[in-house]
């Protein structure tokens, strides 16, 4: 549904639910509740226009609501086109009146609009995940630049295009990435998307993970994350990758390693979460077992090469919501889950919201950051502050009732010198 006022959602009734499970959501986020109660009362970002290109979830609806809290004029508009969840859509318009362009399900050609009615808002600080926002910008919004205090992203993806971009020198503004923060990579990328991922593929199939043979391609932090939690469902776990450290890395945490198209000939399950294209090919597909379930957990629905698959199937159907199976010439089925896109996000929920409080801490205190520079950070890719990050940590400790111990000064003393030793 549009609205002349600004927002294009799928149906403005769902907003009661979508309410339900944004308070939901709450409880478990008690950094951002914590930033929320500071920042409603300081306003750092007052009148500061923002744009959000995220992922539409009860999570990301909370960090929505605190930036408002916080002064910020924000809209947004989806980062996936499966990833949108209708109720929070609506609730966001409805109960907040924070504008939304995203529906579930939208065409690449809707996807884009939506992206550019965000634009519409003239953002001075933009927030994406996947960088669709910032390289739309430098594309074909180039006016908008002047203005731009900057803008943060959210995940390995958007940062590895982020470097690129200015490494051409294309990049004329600062972004902060998010993703590199410890508090957020290291539990986001690995208990996150760990979770969620199999909560994905089990949600798709209800298909008994147990005993069965389970490949993770790409051993990075999500990669960890997948790996270890397919590991604890029972499943005789996999990994293949292209970075030798990282392959040793698996093998010595227990897990067999071995190329992709030795794999393929044994899994039942295999999810690619490197971020790289075309990770599994025609040449895995020739050689896999019948029913094998393929999914993704990257960011870009290009790990998987599906055109490949689409042109070797000679028929294809939907056993169920979220599960492609296409059938060869042989006789073999292959099924492919969440039409190639983050597996959960597209047939789960995403990340539980206790790891996304982190993420979206990290998020917000970025912001406020990078309003508190007014102009004066240099055109590039930053890190994220490390008291930034302390304090992501500290907070949620605190939340989680957990104590721990302070260097004493002699302590202290002896970790900064180099004179004492055996
Ligand atoms: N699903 C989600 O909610 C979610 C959350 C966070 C990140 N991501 C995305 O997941 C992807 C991975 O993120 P990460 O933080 O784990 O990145 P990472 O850089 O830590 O790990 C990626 C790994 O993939 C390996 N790799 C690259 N090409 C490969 C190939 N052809 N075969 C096997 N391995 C290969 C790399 O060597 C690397 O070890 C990115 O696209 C990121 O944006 C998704």
């Amino acid at each position: 549904m549009t609205n002349s006022d600004g927002f294009e959602i799928k149906d403005p009734a769902l907003a009661d639910l979508g309410h339900t499970r944004i308070m939901w959501a709450w409880q478990e986020m008690p950094v951002l509740r914590e930033l929320s109660e500071r920042f409603s009362r300081q306003r750092p970002l007052q009148g500061i226009r923002m744009s959000g290109c995220l992922h539409i979830t009860t999570e990301t609806a909370n960090l929505a609501r605190v930036l408002k809290s916080a002064g910020a004029d924000i809209v947004l508009c989806a980062s996936n086109p499966l990833s949108t969840q209708d109720d929070v859509a609506a609730a966001l318009v409805e109960r907040y009146e924070i504008p939304v362009y995203a529906i579930r399900g939208e065409t690449g050609e809707e996807y884009y609009r939506h992206i550019n009615a965000a634009l519409d808002h003239r953002p001075i600080l933009t927030m994406d995940d996947g960088a669709d926002l910032v390289s739309e910008i430098h594309k074909s919004r180039t006016e908008l630049i002047p203005d731009m205090l900057g803008g943060t992203e959210e995940t390995t993806t958007g940062v590895i295009r982020l470097r690129a971009m200015a490494r051409e020198g294309a990049l004329k503004i600062p972004v902060i990435a998010v993703n590199d923060a410890m508090t957020k990579h290291l539990f986001d990328n690995r208990y996150g998307t760990g979770q969620s991922t199999l909560d994905g593929v089990i949600r798709a199939t209800n298909i008994l993970l147990a005993g069965k043979t389970f490949t993770v391609a790409g051993y990075g932090w999500c990669g960890r994350g997948v790996a270890m939690r397919a590991k604890g469902h029972g499943a005789s776990v996999v990994v293949t990758e292209v970075a030798p450290l990282r392959a040793l890395e698996a093998a010595m945490d227990g897990f067999r390693v071995m190329p992709l198209v030795d794999a393929a000939r044994q899994s039942d399950f295999i999810i690619t979460v490197t971020g790289d294209k075309h990770v599994v090919d025609r040449s895995h597909f020739e050689v896999m077992k019948d029913g094998c379930i393929l999914a993704n957990a990257g960011h870009f629905n290009v790990e998987i090469n599906i055109p490949a698959l689409e042109a070797m199937a000679v028929s294809k159907q939907r056993p169920r919501e979220s599960v492609d199976e296409y059938t060869l010439s042989d006789g073999r089925r292959l099924c492919l889950l969440a039409e190639g896109r983050l597996v959960n996000l597209a047939a789960a929920e995403g990340h539980p919201s206790a790891v996304m409080d982190m993420s979206f801490a990290n998020q917000v205190l970025c912001a406020v950051y990078l309003a508190s520079q007014d102009h004066k950070l240099e055109i590039g890719v930053h890190n994220v502050p490390d008291e930034i990050d302390h304090e992501v940590a500290q907070l949620k400790l605190a939340a989680m009732n957990i104590r721990i111990d302070k260097l004493t000064d002699e302590q202290a003393r002896y970790l900064s010198s180099w004179k004492e030793g055996t």
